[in-house]
């Protein structure tokens, strides 16, 4: 295995490590209902259960496992507008892409550019052979993302008290 990045850039995006400067956006990004409509199954009420959820989340994936979820900053202005990366599930014993950006920046093709940086990072810096993307069925959007990516819809899994489908790949 080489360097594990840090940050990876795409035309637009830059992407980066969560730090505690980020518990405002990651409030935001756990609180909106239709951001987290097939993802979570409460909001977060404050800054505090971001805090939390920054700490169990990423900050904790980056230090068991080197890696985790980036911070996704849209160049332009240098604002973080959503997450996207690798996260290890220790539940199937597979890395996953996972993304959620915040409502006004869907459907302009950011998921699908900062997706793509995440799956060559996968195979280049982690040298993941596997990598899937679990999702819930009726998640329209984030299955094109997943299509887009090259992955095939593989078997329904039952995982964190939901059913989704496992979208695969081989690296
Ligand atoms: C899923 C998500 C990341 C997609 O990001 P995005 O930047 O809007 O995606 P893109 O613009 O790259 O679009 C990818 C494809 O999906 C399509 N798409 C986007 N939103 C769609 C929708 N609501 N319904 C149907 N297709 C949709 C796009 O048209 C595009 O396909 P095309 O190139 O064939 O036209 C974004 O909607 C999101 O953050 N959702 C909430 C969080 C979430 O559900 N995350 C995934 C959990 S598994």
């Amino acid at each position: 295995m080489g360097l594990i990045r840090t940050e990876l850039e795409t035309e637009r995006l830059h992407l980066r490590l969560f730090t505690y400067d980020d518990l405002q956006v990651m409030f935001d990004l756990n609180s909106d209902p239709e951001v987290i409509k097939y993802a979570e199954p409460k909001p977060l009420k404050d800054l505090l259960e971001a805090k939390k959820v920054l700490e169990e989340g990423p900050l904790a994936d980056y230090r068991k496992y080197g890696y985790g979820r980036f911070a996704v900053e849209l160049k332009q202005t240098g604002k973080v507008i959503g997450f996207c990366g690798i996260k290890y599930l220790p539940e199937i014993d597979l890395p996953e892409v996972g993304y959620r950006y915040l409502r006004k920046y869907w459907g302009r093709g950011i998921g699908t550019e900062a997706a793509r940086a995440c799956v060559e990072f996968a195979r280049d810096d982690l040298n993941v052979q596997k990598l899937v993307a679990l999702i819930i069925p009726e998640n329209i959007a984030s299955i094109r993302v997943a299509e887009k990516l090259g992955m095939k819809k593989g078997p329904m899994i039952q995982i964190f008290d939901v059913n989704a489908l496992q979208y695969e790949m081989m690296l």
